[in-house]
């Protein structure tokens, strides 16, 4: 199997070999349900959590991941405040530094590129878990990995992602990883200030992804398979006013869940703010709080890889 060094981007995990590893590893750690290993394969390592921008399932799964394969965790939660960025220390000084105490570095930073200039310099392995508006890997892995569970296929199937899909990173890394996949219909829906970057869709010569944009909801919502919905980012726009235009663009409630096929699922990478309603949270085919706890075993799964000798 290919050997991971770094975790920059998902296009390291394009090679299916690579990837049936990390959802068989994960597999066992599900199935244990997060005991881990009673060996504790990680018992003399210690991960450094260096977030500069705010987080909770990323962080804390990391975390938590490491604890429970017997490791230990280090982190800093308000970076841009606690650390020494803020007395001027640049982002390859600091991830120096941070390398020459732990075994690895677990890093978010609100600048696109950040965790590819940290791993350039870094003595161990760097994981990006999300930088600014480019890519979230790690969350593409266990929305991939909660696919594949909750439908049992990967293939041949109709997905739509709706919401911010110009700055929502965890788009940008799965639509990248959807590109090993055959036979997907990808419906696009998002106001128009938020389409997908062309830099992030799937070059034609490595997917057979048929993309279609649509601009309502209600025209896709009883054909999906999968409805991946996404927060819009208010950190990321430059006037409020811009953002009051598409805050409230998209809403499942109760009447839109009567529209989609039995079979479905909803996903989203939360934080939610009001795009899902609470009165779906009890519909069975909402998936999201399941796939917040595949990323528990995913990462699992990751750092298991990344640090056995
Ligand atoms: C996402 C992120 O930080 O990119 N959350 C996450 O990691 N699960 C999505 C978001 O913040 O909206």
């Amino acid at each position: 199997m290919s050997k991971l060094n770094h975790i920059i981007s998902i296009d390291q995990f394009l090679k299916q070999d690579l990837l049936d590893g990390v959802f068989n590893l994960a597999d066992k750690f599900a199935k244990t349900d997060r005991k881990g290993s009673s060996s504790k394969p990680l018992k003399d390592k210690i991960l450094a959590s260096v977030f500069y921008e705010p987080s909770t399932r990323t962080r804390f799964s990391f975390e938590s991941a490491m604890l429970r394969l017997g490791g230990s965790v280090i982190s800093t939660e308000s970076a841009g405040h606690f650390s020494s960025a803020i007395k001027g220390e640049t982002i390859e000084d600091t991830i120096r530094i941070i390398g020459g105490y732990t075994d690895i570095i677990v890093l978010r930073h609100p600048e696109i590129g950040t965790a590819k200039r940290a791993a350039s310099v870094s003595p161990v392995p760097v994981i990006n878990a999300g930088d600014g508006a480019g890519e979230h890997p790690t969350q593409a892995l266990l929305d991939l990995y909660t696919i594949k569970k909750e439908l049992g296929n990967i293939n041949d199937l109709t997905i739509a992602m709706v919401g911010d899909l110009r700055y929502g990173r965890t788009i940008h890394s799965l639509i990248r990883l959807l590109s090993i996949t055959r036979g997907i219909t990808l419906y696009l829906v998002a106001p128009k200030p938020l389409g997908l970057p062309m830099e992030y869709r799937p070059p034609p010569a490595l997917s057979d992804m048929h993309i279609i944009e649509k601009e309502k909801l209600e025209d896709v919502v009883p054909y999906v398979d999968v409805l991946y919905v996404t927060r819009i980012q208010k950190e990321r726009f430059s006037s409020a006013h811009l953002y009051r235009k598409v805050a409230n663009s998209f809403m499942i409630d109760g009447e839109m869940l009567g529209k989609m096929q039995e079979h479905a699922i909803i996903m989203h990478p939360l934080p939610r703010v009001h795009e899902i309603t609470s009165a779906v949270d009890d519909d069975p085919r909402a998936a999201y709080f399941r796939q917040a706890r595949n990323g528990l075993y995913i990462r699992m799964a990751l750092l298991q890889m990344l640090l056995e000798e």
